[in-house]
Order: C-alpha cells, then sequence, then structure tokens
C-alpha cells in the first residue's frame, strides 16, 4: 500500500488500522509460547551454554533453536580452547557454536577472555612485560575472529576473591600486571570491537556483599574515569547452600544505577519440582524488574549435559521435556504457559496432521492416501475422519481400520499406531465414483 493513510477513505483507513492490530496481536500470542519469544516480548534475550560437541543430536538442536535467542559457548571460547599455545589461535570448535547459533538468528555472548581458569600453563609462566602483551594479543585475536558476531563479551571473568575481604583473586594477571589489568583489558577490548557490549562477569556476587560491594566499587571507578565497560554479568549458579539472595533484585538495580547493563549469565538452580520453579520465578522476575537487565542465559540445555548434573540444575530435564521450572520461566515471562496445562510431566501437547493426496484414478473410481504426521510429542495412537461426498462410497482401506457413521469414516491404525515426534504413517483406500470425482474431506486427527 503505497497510499498515503490520510487520502483512504475512512472506512478502509479504520480497516487497515483494526487489520494491523489484529496481526500484532496473533503475531504475538504465537510467538510467545518459547522461552526466546516470551523474553523478546519482554525486551529481553534468553540464552544458554552450548557445547559444540552436543550440536549433532538432534533432540539437543531441536530444543536449543526452538527456546533460545542467545548462545554462549560452554568452553569453546576459553583461553586453552582458543591459543593452547602462544600465538595459535584454534577456533573451529567456538565457530561451530557462533555459525550454529547465528544461523537460526540467535545472538552471541562472548566467553570469556582474561580468566584464571581453563588458561593455559604458558600463560602463567610469562613475565610481565610478556603477559601484558599476551593478553593483549589474545583479546584481539578473538574479538578481531568474530569482529561484529558478539552482543556481549566477558572481558574479565572472576577476578575477585569470595569472603569478605573485597580483594583481587590471585592469578597470573593480578599477581605481574597488579590491579590494572582489568581496565588493560577492557580498553584494548573496546578498540577490538567497539560495537561488542564489554562485561565483568562473576559468581558470588548475586546479592549485596563484601565481594559485590568490591565489583560495584570497580565499575563505578570505571565509569567515573571513562574506563570502557557496558555490563556486568551475574552468574547465579544457585543450590541450597547458595540461594537466590533475598535481595537480588536490589543488587542488579544497583549496578544498574552506575550506569551499566546487568545480565543473568549462567543461571542454574539445583533442585526439582515446585521449589526450583519458585527459584526460578524469583530471578526471572527479579530481572524484569530491573529496566537494565537486557537478558538472561542458562548454564545448559538439558540436565544431562549441565557441568552439575547431579543437582538437575536446568530447565529441561535428561529427555528434553519442560520441568515445572520451564512452566516457571515462561509464565514469569509473560509467555503462554505449556498446553498441556499445570501439573503434567511437562512436554508439547499430543497432537497430529492427516494430510491427504490421490494417489491413483481411474474412470470409475480413485485410489486416496492420507498421511498421519505426530506434532512434538510422541503418539501413541491416533485417528483420522474420511468423509467422500455423495454418491462415492469407500470400497476398501489399508493400513487402517475403519468404522463408520454416516458418510464419515473414521480410521484407527490396523496395528501399532505409536509415532515418534515429528514422524508420519500413511493409510489409504479406494473410492467407486459413482459418476463423482470429487475430492473427499480429510481431517480431524486427534492423538493421543
Ligand atoms: C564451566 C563449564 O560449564 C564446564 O563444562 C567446565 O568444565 C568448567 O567451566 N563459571 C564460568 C563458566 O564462568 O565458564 C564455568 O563453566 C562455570 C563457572
Amino acid at each position: 500500500m503505497t497510499m498515503p493513510l490520510r487520502r483512504l477513505p475512512r472506512t478502509a483507513a479504520a480497516t487497515l488500522v483494526t487489520l494491523a492490530a489484529l496481526t500484532t496481536a496473533a503475531h504475538s500470542a504465537v510467538a510467545a509460547d518459547t522461552l526466546g519469544s516470551a523474553a523478546a516480548g519482554q525486551g529481553r534475550y534468553f540464552g544458554t551454554a552450548v557445547a559444540a560437541n552436543h550440536l549433532g543430536e538432534a533432540d539437543y538442536t531441536a530444543t536449543l533453536d526452538r527456546e533460545f535467542t542467545s548462545a554462549t559457548p560452554e568452553n569453546e571460547m576459553k583461553w586453552d580452547a582458543t591459543e593452547p599455545g602462544r600465538g595459535t589461535f584454534t577456533f573451529g570448535a567456538a565457530d561451530r557454536v557462533v555459525d550454529h547459533a547465528r544461523s537460526r538468528g540467535a545472538d552471541v555472548r562472548g566467553h570469556t577472555l582474561v580468566w584464571h581458569s581453563q588458561l593455559p600453563s604458558w600463560v602463567g609462566a610469562l613475565g610481565a612485560p610478556d603477559l601484558r602483551a599476551a593478553m593483549n594479543t589474545h583479546i584481539n585475536g578473538l574479538m578481531g575472529h568474530y569482529k561484529g558476531q558478539i552482543h556481549s563479551w566477558d572481558v574479565v571473568n572472576e577476578a575477585f576473591q569470595d569472603g569478605g575481604s573485597g580483594a583481587r583473586r590471585s592469578s597470573p594477571f593480578q599477581d605481574r600486571l597488579g590491579d590494572g589489568f582489568i581496565e588493560e583489558a577492557f580498553r584494548t577490548a573496546r578498540a577490538a570491537d567497539p560495537a561488542a557490549k564489554l562485561c565483568y562477569n562473576d559468581y558470588n556476587t548475586d546479592g549485596v556483599n563484601a565481594k559485590s560491594n568490591a565489583v560495584h566499587a570497580m565499575v563505578k571507578d570505571f565509569k567515573s574515569r571513562g574506563v570502557p565497560i557496558d555490563c556486568v554479568g551475574f552468574q547465579s549458579h544457585f543450590n541450597s547452600a547458595s540461594p537466590v539472595p533475598a535481595d537480588y533484585r536490589q543488587n542488579l538495580q544497583r549496578f544498574a544505577d552506575l550506569g551499566v547493563d546487568v545480565q543473568i549469565t549462567e543461571l542454574d538452580i539445583e533442585g526439582s519440582g515446585s521449589a526450583q520453579a519458585a527459584a526460578y520465578t524469583r530471578v526471572v522476575e527479579a530481572c524484569l524488574a530491573v529496566a537494565r537487565c537486557t537478558g538472561i542465559t542458562v548454564w545448559g540445555v538439558t540436565d544431562k549435559y549441565s557441568w552439575r548434573s547431579g543437582g538437575t540444575p536446568l530447565l529441561f530435564d535428561g529427555d528434553y521435556r519442560k520441568k515445572p521450572a520451564y512452566d516457571a520461566v515462561l509464565a514469569a515471562l509473560g509467555g503462554s504457559g505449556d498446553p498441556d496445562g499445570p501439573g503434567d510431566p511437562g512436554g508439547p501437547a499430543v497432537t497430529c496432521t492427516a494430510a491427504y493426496t490421490r494417489t491413483a484414478d481411474w474412470s470409475s473410481g480413485y485410489n486416496g492416501q492420507v498421511t498421519i504426521t505426530a506434532g512434538a510429542a510422541p503418539v501413541s495412537s491416533w485417528t483420522a475422519t474420511v468423509t467422500v461426498p455423495a454418491p462415492q462410497s469407500v470400497s476398501s482401506v489399508w493400513n487402517g481400520t475403519p468404522s463408520r457413521a454416516g458418510d464419515v469414516m473414521t480410521v484407527r491404525p490396523s496395528w501399532n499406531g505409536t509415532l515418534a515426534a515429528g514422524t508420519s504413517t500413511t493409510f489409504g483406500f479406494t473410492v467407486v465414483k459413482n459418476g463423482s470425482s470429487a475430492a473427499p474431506t480429510v481431517g480431524g486427527c486427534t492423538a493421543s
């Protein structure tokens, strides 16, 4: 429509506006049944850690692609994976994660550039001038390779000690370069990819405590001196010994008040059932309550591959079924909820579709075939209906057991009706035309 709206007759303009509103409403109603689309409705991303070596598993990638709008390589971008020898960069596994995510429209978080862990031993063996050069080379190497492809980088990870001291953690960087290594890393990172948000990321900083106070003071100092920092990541690994802090939201807010975005970067909460679901709800609600909380990343797709799999801390179980925690997160994000309803074991609704084709045709009759396809959940039995228009009549049926009520024929599987999710089976029938070649009506596929 190129005609300006004001030149349309009044009623046509009103109709256009109504249609546009309906389209928008329908779109968001359909879209908000996944974590990613529900979070998008709140202006946030919903991400997960991704391991390259699972991308070949169909259920893993199907769940990843369906639910998440951001991916963090779980280990593939770490120093030991990307620069195992000085100046020797290896990007293969990280590229697989980045390419998979971006080819499906997901964003990527970069994790992580400067960290004391998963650090090859050659780095720790360098003296100060060499270490400074190696750190900057490493940042430039990774950020250059992925320039323009990463929405946020964890520039420095876990640089502060646990406990009450508020001190920096001992590491090759801290011990040889002193406090200034963090600032230097951020300045190098800004120049390497000016479009990427630069984050400081840590754990046990989720509530107000000595460690988070120390990080807060650092960020405040960076902002006051113009050191480039855009975001703070809160890992948010929780369990009964380290639950979601009561002041989680307030802590996120006080960082946001410094003029940085905040992100939940590695969320997982050990437990099960309604207690786990309630804890996840608190995290999501805290993020949504802080305008500058731009997104949430959970630390893995399925419990079976979690780094803490014994604690079953994620949203999908080992069979990729949605857990109560999934339903709680989706609901907290304003999503449409699990179509199976509350209290179910999780997972998508059991559905099927019936598609008809005429496979043979002759003067007095024709053969029809119906393909029954299971939806996202496995099917243990199904029925479909075929209505042939008068004066036609069905003379035989194969691969299905018919029963008739008037002109409606209901077909069930002849033997086992089991279908794996997304798979198909067929049945067929011969129709005597009696002078009419019109197509039958096929539909009413029901599954259980
Ligand atoms: C973990 C991975 O999940 C494991 O597969 C690996 O063996 C160790 O690292 N903080 C971080 C993450 O910043 O990189 C860590 O990931 C978990 C704690």
